[in-house]
Formats: C-alpha cells, structure tokens, sequence
C-alpha cells in the first residue's frame, strides 16, 4: 500500500507522530495503523528527541528550526505544534508580540520551501484568543500569502474518547490547487445521544493511593494553602467520575498554589497527590507501552507538551480524505 510522506517539525517526544501513524492501543481500543511514512522529524530539545528515537522507527534529529533546511524533500503533510509557551494563560511572563517568540513564521517558511498537500499547526486556546486574535490572524495570513486555503478549529480531547478536557486550537492548510474542502473529524464522544459517554478519568486513575510516597504534597503544603488568602491560586481536585483538566508542561513544577489539576487522596486525612508521570501520560491518550527519556520532570513536560495521540490519530483520517481525492 502507498504510504503518504509526512514531515513533523518541533515533534517533541511524538504524540502527534504517534496519532498520525496509528498501531497503537489506548483504553481496550486499537488505533490501526494509517498509511503514513514520517521521512522526517525534529526538535530543538535533545531529551524530546531521545524519547522520540525510543519509540519510532524514523529517528528525529535535535534541529533549530531556525537553521533547518529540508528544501530538497518532498512530502503529502506537514504537522507540527509550534511553542506555545508564549500564548499560553498558565505562563503569561514571555512576550508574544516579539518576532522570536513567533515560531509560526519558521514554520511557515518550511512549508513554503516543501509546499506539502496539507498541513496541520496546534497551538493553545491562548494563540487563537490573545489580543481579539491578533497572532492567530497574522498566522492564517501567512499560511495563506504562501497559498494555502486555511480551516480552523478549536478540538477538546475529552470529544475523542479521552478523559482530558483540552481545547486546543488546529490550524488546517490546504495547498491552493488542490479543490477538496477539509473537514474535521465529528466528535466520538459527548452529551449528544448518538455518540459515547466521555470516558472518565476513573478508567486511568484505579487508586488514589499512589505507589510511592513521593508524589504527596507535603503537610507544610496543605497548611499553606489553607492559610492563604481567598484570591489566591489553588490547585483543583479534579473529579475521577468526570475529565481531567488540561495536562501541561507545568506538572513538572504543580503546586497547591496554581490552578494545575491534582488528586484528592484522603479529606479527612487532608492529603493531596500529583499525578505520576505513568498516569499523566495515559490521560494525554499515550499507549502504556511509550518510554519516556529523561528525569520526571523531562517526561512531565514532554507528556504535557503533546498532542494528544488518540486526538491527532481521529486528524489523521480527516488528512487521508484530503490526500485520497487528490491521488
Ligand atoms: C507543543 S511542543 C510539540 C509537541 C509535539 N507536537 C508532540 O505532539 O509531542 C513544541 C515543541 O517545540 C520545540 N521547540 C521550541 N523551540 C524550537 C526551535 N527553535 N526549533 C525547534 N523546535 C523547537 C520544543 O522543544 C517542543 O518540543
């Protein structure tokens, strides 16, 4: 069967790689492969792309895409979720307004030099938001001074059969010539009586208690928090019979005094846990069997930087339709 060849530029540890290519189990679900042949992959972050080469055939190689010149390649798609760090609410300190934060540009100028069928950009809610979506149009405008007749949607993981709210904004480009209209993929699961009850978060979490101590929050925590003042940030007990909040990169750090999403062990005993990294990376949709390279905090951040596989592998089919007519 023909493969169809695709690029992933700032792939991370490959959670959209993963969801692209398919071959995975997630939940007691296959996810069968899809007919894609990844002929390059790369990330600026070298414990990323270790983890990347762990789990791939292709191996990634650690690029600034700043210097990146893939010219001379041709490829059916382009994906690639460009930072977001500086759109993103959680981390208001960057300044999205300076050029360098602005990655889309580089992606943009990689795409121009592959002109790919179609491409698929991810980034947070932030990006499409911030300023009455100023950065947001200043992307679509690019992508389509290059020639690219953009579609855009913002798509919450927790419609997909996964157990993680997480809306994130996909941008969708496709090459001028080419007349299909691109759709996205129907939610699978929701409130609506044709499609399947979110999965919730209880499917992941089994037991409260967790294996190793620590992942507890300190008693000295607990205390703080309670003495804090009521304006003050805290940490939400997430509900395992409903989804998980947004999984970012800022589990490496979570504390009691941030808006991150932690577990509710004990009430009487006051005790609060984070999640594992295990855990964290089964409610980003990842397969048990994916190794993570790289101390706790390194896998935290990979798994809360990613694109949610099962999420990307539903994209994926709405790309096969595009590339199938033009073929
Ligand atoms: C949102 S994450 C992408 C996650 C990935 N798509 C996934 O699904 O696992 C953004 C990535 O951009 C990478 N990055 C940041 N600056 C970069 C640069 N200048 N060149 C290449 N990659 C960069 C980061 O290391 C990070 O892995």
């Amino acid at each position: 069967m023909r493969k169809f060849k695709a690029i992933s530029l700032f792939c991370g540890c490959g959670g959209a790689d993963l969801g692209l290519i398919g071959g995975f189990n997630y939940l007691d679900q296959n996810y069968p492969d899809n007919p894609f042949k990844i002929i390059h992959a790369s990330d600026i972050n070298a414990k990323a792309v270790e983890t990347y080469n762990l789990n791939f055939e292709h191996k990634a190689s650690i690029q600034d895409i700043h210097e990146l010149d893939i010219s001379n390649l041709k490829a059916d798609v382009i994906i690639g979720g460009f930072p977001c760090q500086p759109f993103s609410t959680v981390n208001p300190t960057k300044t999205p307004s300076k050029k360098s934060n602005q990655l889309f540009w580089e992606m943009a100028r990689v795409i121009n030099d592959v002109k790919p069928s179609i491409f698929v950009a991810e980034n947070v809610q932030g990006f499409y938001r911030l300023n009455n979506g100023f950065y947001f149009k200043l992307a679509c405008n690019e992508f389509e001074k290059i020639g690219y007749q953009i579609f855009h949607k913002l798509l919450d993981t927790s419609e997909y059969g996964v157990p993680q709210k997480r809306k994130r904004i996909f941008i969708v480009g496709v090459r001028n010539d080419i007349k299909s209209l691109f759709e996205f993929p129907n939610p699978t699961h929701g409130e609506d009586s044709c499609l399947a009850e979110k999965v919730k978060l209880s499917e992941i979490i089994k037991d409260l208690w967790p294996k190793e101590e620590k992942y507890f929050f300190s008693k000295r925590a607990v205390e703080g928090v309670k003495k804090a003042k009521n304006n003050m940030k805290r940490a939400v007990a997430q509900d395992i019979n409903g989804q998980c909040l947004t999984i970012t990169s800022h589990l490496a750090k979570v504390s009691l005094n941030s808006r991150d999403p932690v577990l509710l062990v004990s009430k009487e005993k006051e005790l609060y846990r984070r999640f594992t990294p295990q855990e964290a990376a089964s409610i980003q949709s990842f397969p048990l069997n994916f190794r993570f390279h790289g101390s706790e905090g390194d896998s935290y951040r990979q798994i809360g930087n990613a694109i949610s596989p099962v999420l990307m592998w539903h994209l994926s089919k709405s790309i096969l339709k595009i590339l199938k007519k033009e073929k």
